[in-house]
């Protein structure tokens, strides 16, 4: 049976994205991820006009959700004429399918939402080409699992060959090729990278890299200490790219090295982890890093584990780590005991100066080593 409960967000909006939720249960964990989606949604540019909530206990055979809750869906597409379908979940390629000729509307699931939007924000060649990497690893297991109509709905990636070569073989031999060239170029870009960093660890400059989980204000703290005018935006994944400034502190002959680096998000699709773990790889070589956590989150503590987590899975979790709690403007009784913590603002600036005192005293005692 399909339990429905639906919300009308705004129906006079124009750009129209419907939100298909499809929930096993309706948990609350499960409102949060919707949450999430809706943000990641809103950061890709889209308005969210209307939010569709299906709980689905048993899958129909055809089309996942039910014959009653398709014909409300059918409804809602004539009414409203939206862009895409988001889905949250990755549903196998035959729903997804059936799904979307019963609608007459593209379906996008979570993964290409992310994708989409790594695609917007990705500046560095480095950071292109790992997307693209990623799109393709992703259209890659579309076409495993048999997405056979791939040319029909994203306009094909090429020709059929020579006699007997069936389409999907095609775009299956394409797409190996167009990999396989992706990957050299990055190869190419990650040497250059590195030969970047051991310059810069031969100049012995300390490097220090702000991380933490996308929107927690990495960048605001990093224009903070840096005064440069980076992109920070209410937006997810605002940055991409690792960002490097020279930082020179008041009375301290020593510069340092700021590195603001890409936001972490739970549960990324696995095209993504494996595309953007050379960005994160950039934290296992740096002297301090700074985890930034935005004390207003009522999921704070669980962000903060996920954070740690990745750090321990790409082996930067033997690299000195401070955390600064930011945002302390919107929990003004915020007070951590994590020894030598910070608490700060990066909008009214509270806390800015002593985390700048911390690193001086940070980079006094590197130099004395
Ligand atoms: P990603 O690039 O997604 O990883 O985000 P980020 O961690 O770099 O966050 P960013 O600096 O883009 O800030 C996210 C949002 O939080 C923006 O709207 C900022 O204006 C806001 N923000 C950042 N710091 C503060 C703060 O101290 N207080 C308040 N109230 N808002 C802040």
């Amino acid at each position: 049976m399909t339990k429905t409960r639906s919300r009308t967000i705004d129906s006079k909006t124009q750009q129209f994205i419907v939100v298909l939720n499809i929930t096993q249960g309706g948990r609350f964990k499960e409102l949060e991820q919707l949450q999430e989606l809706l943000h990641l949604v809103e950061s890709n540019g889209y308005e969210v006009s209307y939010v569709a909530m299906a709980s689905v206990k048993t899958p129909s055979v055809k089309t996942y959700i039910h014959e009653g809750y398709l014909k409300h869906l059918k409804d809602v597409c004539a009414e409203l004429k939206p862009k895409i379908i988001v889905c949250n979940l990755a549903l196998q390629a035959r729903y997804h399918r059936n799904l979307e000729k019963a609608l007459c509307v593209d379906f996008m699931d979570r993964t290409e939402l992310l994708l989409s939007l790594f695609e917007k924000r990705a500046t560095s060649t480095a950071g292109m080409l790992q997307v693209e990497l990623a799109r393709l690893s992703y259209m890659q297991t579309k076409l495993v699992r048999g997405w056979t109509h791939l040319e029909r709905q994203r306009g094909g990636i090429g020709l059929r060959g020579g006699p007997g070569e069936t389409q999907i073989e095609v775009d299956r031999r394409l797409l190996r090729e167009r990999i396989h060239k992706t990957k050299t170029k990055l190869d190419r870009v990650v040497k250059t990278r590195q030969l970047n960093r051991n310059k810069r660890q031969s100049e012995r400059v300390p490097t220090v890299a702000l991380v933490g989980y996308t929107n927690a204000g990495k960048s605001s703290l990093f224009n903070q200490l840096t005064q440069a005018n980076t992109w920070a935006n209410d937006q997810l994944f605002a940055t991409l790219d690792p960002l490097v400034r020279h930082v020179h502190i008041p009375e301290c002959h020593q510069p340092l090295l700021l590195i603001d680096t890409v936001g972490f998000m739970r549960d990324l699709p696995d095209p993504l982890v494996t595309a953007f773990r050379s960005t994160l790889e950039e934290m296992i070589y740096c002297d301090l890093i700074l985890h930034v956590v935005d004390c207003s989150d009522p999921e704070m503590a669980e962000k903060t584990a996920s954070v740690e987590s990745t750090l321990v899975a790409i082996d930067a979790d033997d690299v000195p780590r401070q955390m600064v709690f930011n945002k302390a403007d919107l929990q003004p009784s915020f007070a951590s005991r994590k020894p030598g913590s910070c608490v700060v603002s990066s909008l009214n600036k509270r806390g800015v100066q002593p985390l700048v005192e911390q690193l001086r005293s940070w980079l006094t005692a590197q130099n004395q080593t």
